[in-house]
């Protein structure tokens, strides 16, 4: 399996994917039985860019090419629609009103090859260091796996280790919902409040929020309440514990790296609001952690014992399968619903890397196939002529804000996985917004300003079907408008360009299963971004300059109010602003 050959150029034989040999054309040619593409070298994959690639030039031109075949003529073909409606495990996927005929299935086939897509999702699978800059392995995926199921890091199976947190959480879990933990005054815990910011925080209220419309998942909710305390503001806090008794309530604090500013000056302030009503020894009943960093849990004050651990090969955007999520909603819901959860993310798990990519293309519109393909490399279409995506969708409105930070947190780098500056943007700019709120606020925009490319996740279940993604594709044409009498000047108006793209996600129903799906659908579709871009899509460099630059600013404002220091070392914009803030 690891001889492989790349069409008239080079041959790499490898022993492992670490020391390959490359030898060259002539070679190639003694080899008659090599096939066209396997594993590539590492200097494959650095050595190029994939919009140097001629796939990545065939596809932009055939997508300019394209679009000057309207919606509407595309959708009349039924042969073609019936090809884009594909189901997997619950799921119907409609790509029939993006701009996209088999042809483009078969150039995007081609960026995939040209990009090593499949070894990629591989080696993330597979627990290799993907995440370079951090040397890290990428391995949420391990946080649903089966039992029983092997993913090693560094050559050690991480999934019992999963497993036995999953243990604990549903240990205590239970033992507070049946009351068998109690507060430090004997009443029953609750209440609970999550302090946690971005990926410590987004993940679990996106389905924490889609949970809540779930009737089952309901039931198991009755009289608990879970909330998220996020930003720092003190109208935040405020609210947050507004009608709380610390009696009653039992607060977790989030923080994949436990130094997190905002986390940890909310964490510190109800510490201080449980211990005033109840004194300090309270803390060790009412305050619980999730964290990699345990050293600085107990230093906090809470009871390693009560910490539930997850690992770095979690990134934070990517933990709601970890204890970040699954204590908070086994909290809330019971470990069996979001056992559901993640067995619903892992079924996408391992649809999405199992079965051969090349098989699938040879095998074409095989339903499970084209599901499979699709859902990895449609967000190119959009991407090469659009650059924003959008999420439209009935009763998950917290997902929107997930995506965002999942996708752009992932995908908006300058510089390939080598560190090679990019001639081209990568990432989109995503929102989103649940029902029909987007309709009072930015749906003109999608008809007649921008292309827009949305997503539109309908539930048959107790929900309404989508309608505006016909309007997108068709738009109403000026013939139209005139044969309904509308007055002449108001036709330029009335009129809709359409040929607006968009995709269509059809669940049977929301619950915890189909919101696992979910989830994992909207992860891997950003890991096939960042791999076909050729970024590293697990890391946020930016995030942490960010982050830098607030604690200097911080360390400064209290230099300045405490010892009078003036304000240095900053340009004169910030100096004077921050001058200004102090007087
Ligand atoms: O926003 C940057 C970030 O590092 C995210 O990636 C992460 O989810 C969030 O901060 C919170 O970090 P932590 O879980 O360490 O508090």
């Amino acid at each position: 399996p690891n001889l492989s050959v790349r069409e008239g150029i080079e041959i790499i034989i490898s022993g492992g994917m670490s020391v390959p040999q490359i030898m060259t054309t002539k070679d190639a040619q003694t080899i008659p039985a090599a096939r066209l593409f396997k594993y590539p070298s590492s200097k494959m994959a650095s050595s190029a860019l994939i919009c140097d690639t001629q796939p990545w030039k065939n596809l932009k031109a055939h997508v300019e090419d394209i679009k000057k075949t309207h919606l509407r003529d595309l959708l009349s073909d039924t042969e073609r629609c019936n090809s884009m409606m594909v189901e997997f495990d619950g799921i119907v996927l409609d790509y029939s009103r993006q701009q996209a005929t088999v042809d483009t299935v078969d150039k995007l086939y081609n960026l995939a090859e040209a990009a090593h897509l499949q070894e990629k999702i591989h080696r993330m699978f597979n627990g290799e260091r993907i995440n370079s800059t951090e040397n890290r392995s990428v391995l949420h995926v391990a946080l649903r796996a089966p039992r029983n199921a092997v993913i090693n890091s560094d050559g050690k199976n991480v999934v019992p280790d999963v497993w036995n947190v999953l243990d604990k959480i549903k240990e205590f879990s239970e033992r507070v919902r049946n009351g068998s933990w109690v507060g430090a005054t004997g009443k029953p815990l609750t209440n609970v409040i999550a302090i946690g910011i971005g990926g410590s925080f987004l993940g679990p209220l996106f389905v924490h929020t889609a949970l809540q419309t779930d009737p089952e998942a309901s039931r198991f909710a009755k009289g608990r309440q879970l909330q998220f305390l996020a930003n720092v503001d003190p109208i935040d806090v405020a609210k947050n514990i507004a009608g709380l008794s610390p009696e009653t309530t039992l607060v977790v604090v989030v923080s994949k790296t436990f130094t997190t500013a905002e986390t940890m000056l909310n964490a510190r302030t109800l510490r201080a609001w449980i211990s005033k009503e109840l004194g300090p020894s309270a803390v060790a009943k009412h305050m619980v952690a999730v964290s990699t960093n345990l050293t600085l849990v107990e230093k906090f004050g809470i009871d390693p014992n009560n910490a539930f651990a997850f690992w770095d090969w979690v990134g934070g955007r990517y933990s709601v399968c970890s204890a970040v999520g699954v204590l908070p909603l086994s909290l809330q819901y019971g470990f069996s619903i979001v056992e559901k959860f993640l067995k619903g993310a892992s079924s996408i798990d391992q649809h999405f890397s199992s079965a051969s990519f090349e098989k699938i293309f040879l095998e074409n519109q095989a339903a499970s196939g084209t599901f499979r393909f699709v859902e990895r490399m449609e967000c190119f279409i959009s991407w090469i002529s659009c650059k924003s995506h959008l999420t439209l969708l009935p009763s998950l409105g917290e997902i929107c804000p997930h995506i965002q930070q999942v996708s752009m947190e992932s995908n908006g780098k300058g510089v390939s996985i080598d560190g090679v500056p990019l001639p081209f943007e990568t990432g989109e700019i995503d929102f989103g917004e649940p029902g029909t709120n987007g309709q009072h606020s930015f749906y003109q925009l999608i008809h007649q300003g921008r292309v827009i490319p949305c997503d539109f996740i309908g539930v048959v279940k107790s929900q309404q079907p989508v309608y505006l993604e016909d309007a997108l594709a068709y738009g109403k044409t000026a013939e139209q408008l005139q044969k309904e009498n509308v007055q002449q000047h108001l036709i330029p108006h009335k009129t809709f360009s359409g040929n607006r793209p968009s995709l269509c996600i059809l669940l049977s129903s929301l619950d915890a299963y189909r919101i696992g799906q979910l989830l994992a659908i909207y992860e891997h579709r950003v890991a096939v971004q960042g791999f076909i871009w050729g970024i590293n899509s697990f890391d946020q460099w930016g995030v942490e300059l960010g982050k830098s630059l607030a604690t200097q600013v911080r360390k400064q404002l209290n230099a300045s109010r405490t010892k009078g220091e003036p304000v240095e070392g900053f340009n004169f914009s910030t100096t004077t602003m921050l001058t200004r803030y102090l007087e």
